[in-house]
């Protein structure tokens, strides 16, 4: 869902009436600092001494420990882990006001709240039936498995039959709709349904907010298949969920690292040994969707594959996903499990702190690439280096522009005993740094919209428009200044809601946590002289310019004539 379906103006109001000290408060009890001034220990990373700061004016929190930062939306997507429109919608509900019918949202959840509150009294009725089946409940204490655990994840059990479900949940044909939607049931040919799963152990699939979307079932014997997965459901796109992921980020406020293992009782049998980071997909390969969720909540993925010819293959094909996302701020490694073993066997069989060994000891991305590439060819002799260099060239390109692939291009170059300038012709375009404004913008100009940023009311002050400054920086000042006039934010935190989707926003955050020295009765004389300055330099530019063209005698009439005109009102 797009942001863009929100109407900006709803979000401004709904900024507007949200006191951001209110929203922490409630979350991480605040202490009050200065005036307006709140503190905290970070909720976001550990520490002992109080780094998190929210500023009342600014409608705006900023941790000095670790960069967290941002309003009250970002806050929610922070904090409560929700995706923006999630956000705007507990923001909403926090405001008591209504999201506008425009927007896609209501109708959205409306529509899917039936459909998770039935798989939510489903997943009650499986637990049920496991705590009066002593077959399930064998089987469980046969694989180890704790009564603790086994309510964490909410599992049950799917007795013998093919309408439990059907007679239970199914009373009216709306109902029986209602069901087939959620995946439940399953329409015979001839007419009527049946139910799905049957004489299985339930494992409930939870979105990140804790809400039942789809189920895994696990036979008791030997039968086929060992596992069956709900199907495809408006809630339920088993390319995107992660199973365990709820559980994990339940466990821990912050996740330091993932553990993308193969199956259910994976998971499982990790957690009850107090691996609590481990996930699961849904018996599909990883994708791009599922890495990229889970580097929402974490900088660090190890994959855990077999030790076998199948698992090296696997591990190769999740490296090629994994490849066009490789920020030089993520760690992707791999881990190959001994002969025979999963995680499952193999954390029951050693303990934690032996896994957690081989989970630090797993392959860096860089160290599994190249062992790959390298096993399909040989380097003892130059075709065997050619081809090695090509292979690997292909792979390298897809990287993002970074750090990382540079150091890969240089590791190549050292293996293959080749120039890295032969290697690296430039066939993407460069990685271009974030506009900073610190390196060219003077400082007047970068102050002016250091103080604008932080208090958007000085923008009243300037009643003029200004000229086009031909001054990097400039633009942005311009820009902002009009921007505010127009929308009137009342804060920093509302004036950066409206620069979300644009590329300056991260330099406008730095500047709105920056610490200035101005005492506040002289911020807006400070902020005028600012403006002062700018013009002064602008027109100073300004003349230059012409003086160099008429040096070279090619000035227009109309120039001449400006030219005469700013000499004459110099500053
Ligand atoms: P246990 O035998 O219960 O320990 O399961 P496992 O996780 O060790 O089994 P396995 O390695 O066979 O399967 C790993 C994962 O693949 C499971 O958790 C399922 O998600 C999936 N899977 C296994 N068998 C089937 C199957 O028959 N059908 C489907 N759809 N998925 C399966
Ligand atoms: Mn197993």
């Amino acid at each position: 869902m797009s942001q863009l379906q929100i109407p900006r103006d709803f979000i401004q109001l709904l900024l507007a009436r949200t006191e951001l000290v209110d929203l922490i408060d409630g979350r991480v009890p605040l202490r009050k600092k200065s005036n307006n001034n709140y503190f905290a220990c970070c909720p976001f990373h550990t520490e002992k001494s109080a780094s998190f700061s929210v500023s009342q004016n600014k409608q705006f929190y900023y941790c000095f420990g670790c960069g967290a930062h941002g309003n009250a939306i970002d806050f929610l997507m922070q904090f409560d882990r929700l995706s923006f429109p999630e956000a705007i919608e507990a923001l909403a509900k926090f405001a008591g006001i209504e999201i506008p019918r425009e927007s896609k949202i209501p109708a959205k959840s409306t529509n899917n709240d039936d459909i998770y509150e039935l798989l939510a009294d489903v997943t009650k009725y499986y637990q049920t039936q496991l705590r009066k089946s002593e077959h399930a409940i064998d089987y469980l204490k046969q694989r180890a498995m704790t009564g603790e655990i086994a309510r964490d994840f909410c599992i049950g059990y799917a007795p013998h039959g093919w309408d439990h479900i059907l007679n239970t949940f199914g009373k009216t044909s709306a109902l029986k709709q209602q069901l087939l939607n959620a995946g439940m049931l399953i329409k015979k040919e001839e007419g009527g349904y049946y139910d799905r799963f049957r004489e299985r152990i339930m494992f409930p699939i939870h979105d990140r907010r804790g809400r039942v979307i789809g189920f895994g079932g696990r036979v008791l014997d030997k039968s086929e298949p060992k596992y069956l997965n709900s199907p495809e459901t408006p809630v339920f796109q088993k390319g995107h969920e992660l199973y365990g992921l709820y559980q994990a980020l339940t466990a821990n406020r912050k996740l330091e690292r993932a553990v993308i293992v193969e199956g259910y009782m994976d998971v499982i049998a990790l957690f009850q040994h107090e691996i609590t980071y481990a996930v699961a997909t849904l018996g599909t390969a990883t994708t791009e969707h599922h890495l990229q969720r889970l580097f929402r909540y974490t900088s660090e993925i190890i994959f855990c594959f077999d030790g076998d010819q199948a698992g090296r293959t696997a591990a190769w094909r999740a490296l090629q996903v994994c490849l066009p996302i490789m920020r030089d701020d993520i760690q992707i490694r791999f881990m190959f499990l001994p002969d025979g073993e999963d995680p499952d066997s193999l954390v029951r069989k050693e303990g934690r702190s032996n896994f957690e060994q081989r989970l630090q000891a797993a392959s860096t991305f860089s160290n599994f690439f190249f062992q790959a590439i390298s096993a399909q060819s040989d380097l003892s002799n130059m075709d065997g280096r050619a081809r090695f260099v090509n292979l690997a060239t292909e792979y390298l390109n897809q990287l993002p522009a970074g750090v990382l692939q540079k150091m890969m291009f240089e590791e190549l170059a050292k293996k293959a005993r080749i120039d890295v300038a032969k290697i690296t012709a430039p066939q993407k375009p460069v990685f271009k740094k974030a506009p900073s404004i610190k390196a060219r913008a003077p400082s007047s100009l970068r102050l002016a919209i250091t103080l604008l940023v932080q208090e958007p009311q000085l923008a009243e002050n300037v009643s003029e428009v200004l000229p086009v400054f031909e001054i990097p920086g400039a633009a942005l000042f311009i820009e902002l200044l009009e921007n505010i006039k127009h929308y009137t934010f009342p804060n920093t935190g509302a004036l950066l809601e409206y620069w979300r989707d644009r590329k300056e926003r991260k330099l406008l955050e730095k500047l709105a946590r920056t610490e200035h020295t101005i005492p506040s009765e002289g911020i807006k004389n400070e902020f005028l002289g600012a403006i002062a300055q700018l013009k002064k330099l602008a027109h100073n530019l300004k003349i230059q310019q012409l003086l160099e063209k008429a040096s070279q005698n090619t000035l227009t009439p109309e120039e001449k004539q400006l030219l005469h005109e700013l000499i004459h009102t110099k500053k």
